[in-house]
């Protein structure tokens, strides 16, 4: 399997003229980079956008994010999700504000928080080094491009697709290394009919030529997500608000939350209830299907911190899973 010349010529010109502007991309240096593919994963681009804008205006350099507090540095990726990655980026600040930005892919692998893709991808934008960036996206434009029914859910065949973009690398290693996301998210669509009229592949695509385009990729069938059933109290008094922080491990560790229950919850213990509502929230494999409570509470529950909103919105990172219910106190 060989990705020819004239479909990299092809996808490096496709990808000059039809690349989206993103903040990340008006400087290749290599703190920016990395920020951005740390807030990248696992999110979408829409939704980076202002948290990246946000986080380089409170955090323009290295040793300004590795100064600062852990609560800090959670109150700015607030909302984004996935939270050991905002914890990950401040360990890894302050190893790099020691020794430097690490400039070979092994050093840039070994920084907390960073895998293989991330790896590549900071490797081949930043550095301009040869180190293919392979996730399911790129993965599915390979396996249409080569009408390959590999499973892409299998790590031998992430493999198989990293050392065929390895091989095929240009000298123009960022602009490769992007425009095969750039494909993949613009045109080379999952769920339903991708692009082909707009694809610079699309005379050379096997499984365009066959028309074939939506067979692949050819991965594991889906788990269902567990659904959970909670009951989350929003409990105020004298324009205080109860808040306790979730535990050391699984999810939304250590973050802010109201008193959150499984299952249904004795509200009529708390004080009086002035409204509800239901909500959920959808995380990786977990649904949470929540009904919130407004409470006046009938006392300072000890087991809480009581906070007004002000200091919430300043300085709690409360997860965007509890969105429905902070809207009741801003
Ligand atoms: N997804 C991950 N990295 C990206 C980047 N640099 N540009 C656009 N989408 C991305």
């Amino acid at each position: 399997m060989e990705l020819i010349p004239q479909a990299v010529a092809l996808l490096l010109k496709w990808f000059q003229e039809n690349k989206r502007v993103l903040p990340w991309r008006e400087k290749r240096e290599p703190y920016r980079v990395w920020v951005s593919e740390i807030m990248l994963q696992q999110t979408r681009v829409e939704a980076v956008k202002e948290y990246y804008l946000n986080f380089m205006e409170r955090f323009p350099t290295v040793e300004a994010l590795a100064s600062a507090k852990e609560d800090e540095v959670l109150k700015a990726w607030e909302g984004l999700g996935y939270y050991s990655r905002a914890r990950n980026l401040l360990k890894a600040a302050k190893q790099i504000a020691k020794e430097g930005f690490p400039s070979t892919y092994d050093g840039i692998r070994g920084l907390a928080g960073v895998g293989d893709y991330t790896a590549g991808a900071i490797s081949s934008i930043a550095f301009s080094l040869p180190r293919p960036a392979v996730d399911g996206n790129v993965l599915r434009v390979m396996t249409r491009y080569f009408a390959d029914d590999s499973n892409i859910d299998e790590p031998a065949t992430k493999k198989n697709f990293t050392e065929v973009l390895r091989r095929a690398y240009p000298k123009e290693a960022g602009d490769f290394c992007e425009a095969l996301m750039e494909l993949g998210a613009l045109v080379c669509v999952p769920n339903g009919a991708p692009y082909c009229g707009a694809c610079p592949w699309q005379g050379l695509c096997k499984a365009h030529l066959s028309g074939d385009e939506e067979r692949f990729p050819v991965r594991n069938e889906k788990k269902e997500r567990k659904i959970v059933n909670a009951t989350v109290c929003v409990l105020e008094r004298d324009g205080k608000y109860a808040l306790e922080k979730r535990g050391e491990r699984g999810l939304l560790a250590n973050l802010y939350e109201f008193p959150f229950f499984e299952g249904e919850a004795d509200t009529a213990s708390f004080g009086e209830v002035i409204a509800k509502k239901k909500a959920k929230h959808i995380f990786t494999h977990i649904e949470w299907r929540m009904t919130g409570y407004l409470i006046k509470a009938h006392k300072f529950f000890p087991q809480y911190e009581w906070r007004s909103a002000e200091e919430i919105v300043s300085s709690y990172a409360i997860p965007s899973a509890f969105k429905a219910f902070t809207d009741w106190i801003r």
